[in-house]
């Protein structure tokens, strides 16, 4: 009864949101744009461009301000992925994703009985992987960038000490980790204060320790006094990280992993992220299916997707960890005939249990979208897609209200235990346990298609588990649906990551009828915990060359371009 009662309400909000967003096109721009989680990043990124920086000198920019205008993922305590194709059709791929400290072990979340601590992998010192995101930025400047590092970090210091509006979304983000940011990091920080839409948030703390790295560079952050204070920090708070830890860290050059689908090359995350190939597997077992006669968000399309996924998520699980300590089958979880045999049992008569695709059942969390990501493409065609994060919600809430920044608790990205699951229920099994080093394995899907040999979307987005089936779903709304960028990026999307059983339908989706269909041929629905999935960020390279911005209206996204 509660149910139908919930469906008819969602059922009411798909109508409202389908004619909102009808015929709806997102920010057009003639030579460069750049689409984030805020319009002040937005446009410290945009200004690079302007001065004649390229799409990789706005990146740092970008990743810069996002940890002023939106500390709730953006970061300098964090880690994260970029995937570029350089205008000359090079393409890569970049890891600064954080590592498990030197003195990490296995059983670091476990108690004596070999139960999971509540909290140690999410909250304060002891749930924070040595960040990536320093190594990254410099990284990104050594190979690619065009303007001096001083130049790109100027207006990120001024805009720190200006200081970013709070807008209703962040009032109440910021509201719901307050109790949390205060019982880890105390009464008397920047963000232990309660902020209204309106206020101004100044962060002279963060322009200091910025101002310290645009004069001495990556080894400020590695092995410079920021390094001394911030192991002395950490380890104050129950954190293992050492100056070692620091010192040892780099970020990575990857390949990306490149597949097709039908006439469009895409290029996305490899590992440590399950991403792309996750995105992969989806889509070639989707290839032989007519979608468009499907119809988008039909009862059959949702089947398809949820099948794919099901299977892709337990792959997942089982084969995908940190590729510098273990061996990714990835040619055969890639390949046609494997993806053909692992939907030989698919029907569109009637489900197929996730217990009939191997591997135990747990509970899923509510989940938020709590990673940011941006895409870009600068005056020269060059496009870069990154997607950057502190994990949880202002990480593990803890703040250094000395050096002006949150660190991460990306440990909770690993399998803390065989079969348990992780905050965005996600169970693991041995390939991602805990080892010294390791970088823990990730969703995060920043992705770049191509058509026709030419660049054509740009695109990622937040939501932990769900970010992969959110970029399918985008890509599919454009492709397929021939939706406008802004369209595909607001259009309902659904989620399903093999355990917990449950299709994950956003508050204001889909429709009474379809639901009823799903659940006639055994789906389970979850209707209450995933209320937003997902919050894009894509740009679209139109026909006539302009480029569309699609920035999702979930959240404050928002694009900037000329
Ligand atoms: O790397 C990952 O997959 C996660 N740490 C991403 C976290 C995220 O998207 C948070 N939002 N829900």
């Amino acid at each position: 009864m509660r149910s139908i009662f919930l469906l008819i309400i969602l059922c009411f909000f798909s109508c409202k949101t389908e004619k909102a967003t009808k015929n709806n096109r997102g920010l057009i721009a003639e030579n460069a744009m750049v689409v984030t989680a805020r319009i002040e990043a937005s446009e410290i990124g945009l200004h690079i461009l302007k001065q004649g920086g390229n799409a990789f000198d706005a990146m740092i920019a970008t990743e810069l301000a996002l940890a002023v205008a939106f500390p709730f993922a953006g970061n300098i305590g964090g880690g994260g992925f970029m995937v570029y194709r350089a205008a000359d059709g090079k393409t890569g791929v970049l890891d600064y994703r954080e590592k498990a400290p030197l003195a990490a072990h296995r059983d670091m979340y476990l108690d004596e009985q070999g139960n999971i601590i509540p909290g140690k992998s999410t909250l304060g010192g002891s749930s924070v992987g040595v960040p990536g995101t320093i190594a990254g930025i410099f990284a990104v400047h050594e190979k690619f960038g065009s303007l001096p590092i001083e130049k790109i970090i100027q207006p990120v210091i001024e805009l720190a000490l200006k200081g970013v509006v709070v807008t209703e979304v962040q009032e109440r983000s910021l509201e719901n980790a307050r109790d949390l940011i205060i019982q880890v990091s105390g009464e008397n920080t920047l963000f232990s204060l309660p902020y209204k839409a309106g206020d101004t948030i100044k962060h002279p703390a963060f322009a200091e320790t910025l101002q310290r790295i645009k004069t001495t560079g990556k080894d400020e952050f590695y092995r410079g006094e920021t390094a001394l204070k911030i192991v002395d920090f950490l380890q104050q708070n129950g954190s293992i990280i050492t100056l070692e830890d620091l010192e040892k860290y780099e970020a990575v050059w990857r390949e990306p992993v490149r597949f097709s689908y039908k006439d469009l090359n895409i290029i996305s995350m490899s590992p440590p992220s399950s991403g792309g190939i996750c995105l992969a597997q989806i889509l070639k077992m989707i290839e032989p299916f007519d979608l468009k006669n499907l119809g988008h968000n039909s009862a059959e399309y949702i089947q398809l997707l949820t099948e794919t996924m099901k299977r892709a998520y337990a792959d997942r699980s089982h084969y995908l960890g940190d590729p510098d300590f273990v061996q990714i089958p990835l040619e055969r979880l890639l390949s046609d005939s494997y993806l053909k045999n692992r939907m030989a049992d698919f029907s569109f008569e009637k489900a197929t249990p996730s217990s009939e695709i191997p591997y135990g059942t747990i509970e899923l969390s509510g989940e938020k979208d709590e990673t940011t990501h941006y895409s870009i493409v600068d005056q020269f065609g060059n496009a870069v897609a990154v997607t950057t994060t502190l994990n949880g919600a202002y990480g593990s809430k803890l703040y250094s209200q000395e050096l002006g920044f949150f660190f991460n608790n990306e440990m909770d990205d690993f399998s803390a235990k065989p079969g348990e699951p992780n905050m965005f229920g996600l169970i693991g099994a041995e390939a991602n346990n805990i080892q010294p080093e390791k970088r823990m394995l990730s969703s995060m899907t920043p992705t770049i298609v191509e058509k026709d040999g030419k660049l054509w979307m740009i695109l990622g987005t937040p939501g932990g588990s769900r970010i992969i089936t959110s970029v399918l779903q985008t890509l599919l709304n454009v492709y397929e649906f021939e939706m406008t960028m802004q369209q595909a990026a607001d259009a309902s999307r659904f989620h399903h990551q093999w355990l917990p059983d449950e299709i994950y339908f956003e508050d204001d989706t889909i429709g009474l009828e379809t639901m009823q269909q799903l659940q006639n041929k055994g789906y389970s629905i979850s209707l209450q915990k995933a209320k937003i999935i997902g919050s894009i960020a894509a740009i679209l390279v139109l026909e006539n060359g302009t480029m569309e911005a699609g920035a999702d209206r979930r959240r404050d996204n928002a694009a900037a371009g000329y």
